[in-house]
């Protein structure tokens, strides 16, 4: 029976492969997209989702909007990774589809009801809307299946600042809620995520794919990898979130490590870090299974077979 998913995103160059790779598999059965803030505005991504949903066909998925903002924090975007429109040069006709009257967090907390221990919840961008969901219904805890989580970063190093990840970045006080929910939790950190580079010659194998799709994929990354070159020195681009879609297809793609992870929720330099127990020295119980080792072309291959099969 395919697995029912919510997916939690801010759209986003990788956030965009990660929703062509769910469209791409039979395996799931998508019940939601529910949009955060994160990589740009709450409108951009918003917008980005709808536009992202007719080009791969999920135009029967509800779509809803989320939090505009963060619990605690002021607001980030990070448009120098994803472009002014969050989407890098890619340019994808004015939406058609609109966004359900229900918010992200009602939707949410509603499906997990209806659905009780059969929903996964697929996170990959900040944790606000999730965050205020588990705050308005405490109970869905329990009737949540699982999340798998794209975020932080265990031996890496951050991503926006020397420590942080940026989803962890822009929402730790929402991540730390969620992390201590007492949810099955799968974590896909930077240490695997950044060993997964696309590349122009990945590219050159989606040869297979429906020309707006390529199309697509080709302008974003464009982008994505001008940013890596420019700012980490990286040649191609990580695609994050699909990684975090991937292993729910193939979970043997990643091995996993248990382990207690907290959030640094006070210090001015390393704020928004991962903290990972790796020697058990504060004696608590595991709280995540952790991704720390990825077989990337393995990975790479899924990734463009199922872009070749999208119609
Ligand atoms: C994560 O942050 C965002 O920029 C990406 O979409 C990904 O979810 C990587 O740190
Ligand atoms: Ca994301």
């Amino acid at each position: 029976m395919a697995e029912k998913l919510i997916y939690d995103t801010d759209p986003g160059i990788d956030d965009a492969l990660g929703l062509l790779l769910l469209a791409a598999a039979p395996e799931i059965e998508l019940l939601a997209i529910t949009v955060t803030h994160g990589n740009t505005s709450q409108d951009k991504c918003l917008r980005n989702a709808l536009q992202l949903a007719e080009l791969c066909g999920l135009t029967h998925v509800p779509i809803a909007r989320g939090a505009q903002e963060p619990l605690v924090k002021e607001l980030s975007v990070a448009e120098e990774t994803h472009g002014d429109g969050g989407l890098g040069y890619a340019q994808l006709p004015e939406p058609k589809l609109q966004p359900v009257s229900e918010p992200a967090h009602d939707l949410i907390i509603r499906l997990i009801e209806e659905n009780p221990g059969e929903v996964t919840l697929l996170c990959v961008g900040p944790m606000t809307n999730i965050a205020v969901a588990l705050l308005k219904q405490p109970g869905i805890a329990k009737q949540i299946k699982r999340i798998v989580s794209m975020g932080g970063a265990i031996h890496y190093p951050g991503n926006v600042t020397p420590q942080a990840e940026y989803n962890v970045f822009c929402d730790p006080e929402a991540f730390e809620i969620v992390l201590n929910a007492g949810i099955d939790f799968t974590l896909v950190p930077l240490d695997v995520t950044y060993q997964c580079l696309f590349t122009t010659d990945h590219l050159s194998r989606i040869n297979k794919a429906p020309a707006a799709i390529f199309d697509f994929i080709k302008e974003s990354t464009r982008f994505y990898m001008e940013f890596h070159a420019a700012y980490q020195g990286i040649q191609g681009c990580a695609i994050n979130d699909p990684l975090a879609a991937a292993i729910l297809l193939a979970p043997d793609l990643v091995t996993y490590r248990d382990y207690f992870l907290a959030i640094e929720l006070q210090s001015p330099t390393s704020k928004a870090k991962t903290i990972a127990d790796h020697y058990g020295a504060l004696k608590k119980q595991p709280n995540a299974k952790v991704a720390m080792e990825v077989e990337v072309e393995k990975f790479m291959d899924l990734f463009i077979e199922r872009m070749n099969r999208l119609a």
